[in-house]
């Protein structure tokens, strides 16, 4: 623990400092928990400042990092178009390795730190970098299109980079530019399978699972019609498409935020990671939420503590080897530099273009 780090206490003046961010998580936070949580809260942003560092916080921070100390907060894409404009000497990565490598691939000249090195991902280590040179032997020819949940490794090895929000587009543009009709989307199964319903474009995929969005099935989202006839269904595309069918809509983390921000429903099931709601339910203050969801252990490594430590001790330092890294980045930069769609990617199965099996690998 960091020196002072125990010392900090609930003063008149933090609480003052805090208030705004008070106002809005308070449906989220309790009193108890945040006379702890403010003092750190206040610490970080004043570290912030005297260090240049920004905290990019993915949607699935819970609410007091998210809406506390969040500089830029939303999906894989828009974080990522923050890492490549910020101009702050540090970045704190509140999110997982992955995310962290993106950034420091991104600006190769910034420190970027991760406060947790443990924060994995299980899509992520499904895959190395051999197994995709070992995918391009066998599909010569073909493009690579990888989820940005890869390592910079696997990201080193791929054509063009794509996320949730913009698979589907990513996956078109690719074949029109290489005049081919397959494309290898990789390594998670359950994202090409639902891009592969919304495309002519063939898919080859790999058998990667997020551990989060794999769990819900069915039975979960007929168990949920039943119990809440009124409320819309919000899915991610790493589901199962037989979850995915049943909802009313699936997109990224950010288009489900905008989905709820901009259409207010009454009552709203998020299938997604637990935080996700409790995000958005402090910008919705008239949508009631209701619970189902899986917790990802390793977004919920990141904590406010080891945010504090992390920028008071520069620690954790991602790095990626400069070789590695210079391919990686053009993969990342294409998916960057397409044209933002002019839509958020929707999933929607009910209208699903094809039935279609991809090819597993
Ligand atoms: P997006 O925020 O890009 O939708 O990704 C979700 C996720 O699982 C990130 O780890
Ligand atoms: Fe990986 Fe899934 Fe966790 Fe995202 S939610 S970090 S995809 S395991």
């Amino acid at each position: 623990m960091a020196d002072g780090f125990s010392a900090m206490d609930f003063t008149p003046a933090v609480e003052a400092q805090t208030r705004p961010i008070w106002d809005k998580v308070k449906t989220r936070v309790t009193p108890l928990e945040w006379r702890a949580q403010a003092p750190l809260i206040a610490a970080i942003n004043t570290l912030k400042k005297q260090k240049n560092a920004v905290i990019l916080a993915h949607n699935y921070m819970t609410p007091e990092i998210f809406h506390g100390v969040g500089d830029f907060v939303g999906d894989s894409l828009g974080l990522a178009r923050e890492a490549a404009r910020s101009d702050a000497a540090i970045i704190v990565q509140a999110g997982v390795h992955f995310m962290a490598e993106t950034s420091k691939v991104l600006c190769p000249d910034k420190t970027v730190l991760i406060p947790d090195l443990r924060a994995g991902c299980s899509l992520a280590s499904s895959i190395t970098g051999a197994d995709v040179r070992l995918i391009k032997q066998r599909y010569p020819g073909l493009p690579v299109v990888t989820y940005v949940n890869t390592t910079a490794e696997v990201k080193a090895e791929t054509d063009v980079c794509c996320t949730s929000a913009n698979a589907v587009q990513v996956v078109e543009h690719v074949a029109r530019e290489w005049g081919v009709d397959r494309v290898i989307l990789i390594p998670d199964e359950f994202l090409a399978r639902n891009v592969a319903r919304q495309t002519d474009v063939g898919i080859i995929a790999w058998k990667g699972r997020c551990e989060v969005h794999e769990r819900f099935d069915r039975d979960d989202m007929l168990e949920l019609r039943a119990a809440y006839p009124g409320a819309e269904i919000l899915a991610h595309p790493e589901c199962p498409t037989e979850v995915l069918e049943l909802a009313d809509f699936a997109g990224s983390t950010a288009a489900m935020n905008d989905y709820v921000i901009q259409r207010k429903p009454r009552q709203v099931v998020l299938i997604t990671e637990c935080s996700m709601a409790d995000n958005v339910a402090c910008d919705a203050p008239d949508t009631e939420f209701v619970r189902p969801c899986n917790l990802c252990p390793h977004m919920k490594r990141i904590s406010l503590e080891n945010i504090y430590e992390a920028l008071a001790g520069d620690r954790f330092e991602v790095t990626v080897a400069a070789e590695v890294a210079e391919r990686a980045r053009l993969a990342v930069q294409r998916m960057i530099d397409l044209p933002p769609p002019a839509q958020p990617a929707r999933y929607d199965l009910v209208k699903a273009r094809h039935h279609v099996d991809v090819e597993l690998i």
